[in-house]
């Protein structure tokens, strides 16, 4: 399958595949990700079939703004609220799904809600408008899980399956989306993401409590082998053994790790998110017996990359 920089003509071309029910991997601001339409069943099949994605973890449906989104979903006035606040953007909303919304059943898992983003990646924005309806967007995940955030680690495990990657180099946040689902009383952080808690709790004006993430329905994509390394994590690392690659964080890290990659020299944690899954990627293939991760302070962002950092090292 080819790997085309997205051109404009490229662009045009994987609008047309998606047309004709074919998958096309594409770039956004968080992750690369699986694009099928929608509201064609077989379609969606394809990218079900794509991973060992279990079949009751439903998709994000992406859209280029709000306008589209509430052809699919009623919006309320919190919804539109963050809505405004964070799209285009790496934020998705759980809503209640329209009955005639025509999006296929296996992309919600048959709920009756739905999640919703438009991304902030000109790539990806091209595209959804040119394909009127809306792509889903599964990222793909490599071996152990680890979310791609560039067009090379898309290819490397996709072989043939979509019939076009476009490349839009690496992702500029690096992290998932923060979901946060919008129906009932209170809305609930369903995921830690690229957006961190306080900014959507300063919009809301009130803090979000974090879902129970042992409770399948509330969000059943919350699986822990999605970010797995095969190479076991070694989590608050502050020394680092000689057979130990080295995760390191901030500017003074421990010598002596096989290698060493450091997410952030300057302790910076959007830098850091954006560098996370390929650093894990590349210190997964080091043939380091471990990875020792160096601490992560837990505030903003850093809430998040901890808790990509706890799943992966759970997940063995
Ligand atoms: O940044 C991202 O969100 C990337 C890019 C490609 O957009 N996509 C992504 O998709 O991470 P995925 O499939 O790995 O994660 C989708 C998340 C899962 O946690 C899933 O449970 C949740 O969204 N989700 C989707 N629909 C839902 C629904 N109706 N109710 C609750 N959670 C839902
Ligand atoms: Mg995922």
């Amino acid at each position: 399958m080819p790997v085309l920089p997205a051109t404009e003509e490229a662009i045009s071309q994987a609008a047309q595949a998606l047309a004709r029910g074919e998958i096309v991997a594409f770039p956004t601001e968080t992750v690369y990700g699986l694009g099928a339409d929608a509201r064609d069943a077989r379609a969606v099949t394809k990218v079900f079939a794509a991973k060992d994605r279990p079949r009751f973890n439903p998709l994000i449906v992406h859209v280029p703004d709000i306008a589209a989104a509430e052809t699919y979903a009623p919006f309320d006035d919190t919804a539109r609220k963050l809505a405004e606040a964070f799209w285009p953007g790496p934020l998705s909303l759980v809503l209640p799904k329209r009955p005639a919304s025509g999006i296929a059943d296996l992309v919600t898992a048959g709920l009756d809600t739905m999640a919703l983003r438009a991304p902030n990646h000109a790539i990806a924005q091209a595209l959804l408008k040119q394909r009127s309806c809306p792509s889903l967007r599964p990222p793909p995940t490599g071996p152990g899980g680890i979310s791609p955030t560039d067009a090379t680690h898309v290819a490397a495990e996709l072989g043939d399956l979509p019939a076009m990657i476009l490349d839009g180099g690496p992702c500029a946040r690096g992290l998932e989306s923060t979901v946060v689902r919008v129906t009932g009383e209170t809305p609930a952080l369903l995921r830690l993401g690229a957006v961190p808690r306080q900014e959507i709790e300063a919009v809301l004006g009130h803090p979000i409590a974090l879902a129970d993430e042992d409770a399948p329905i509330a969000s059943p994509g919350q699986l822990v082998r999605h970010y797995a390394p095969n190479t076991p994590l070694r989590l608050d690392a502050t020394e680092v053994e000689p057979d130990e690659a080295l995760l390191a964080f901030g500017p003074s890290a421990p010598q002596g790790a096989l290698t060493t990659i450091n997410l952030s020299a300057a302790a910076d944690l959007a830098e850091a998110a954006t560098k996370l899954f390929a650093s894990l990627r590349a210190l997964d293939q080091s043939g380091a017996s471990r990875i020792a991760v160096m601490p992560v302070p837990d505030q903003g962002l850093g809430e998040a990359i901890n808790d990509r950092l706890r799943r992966a090292a759970k997940a063995r």
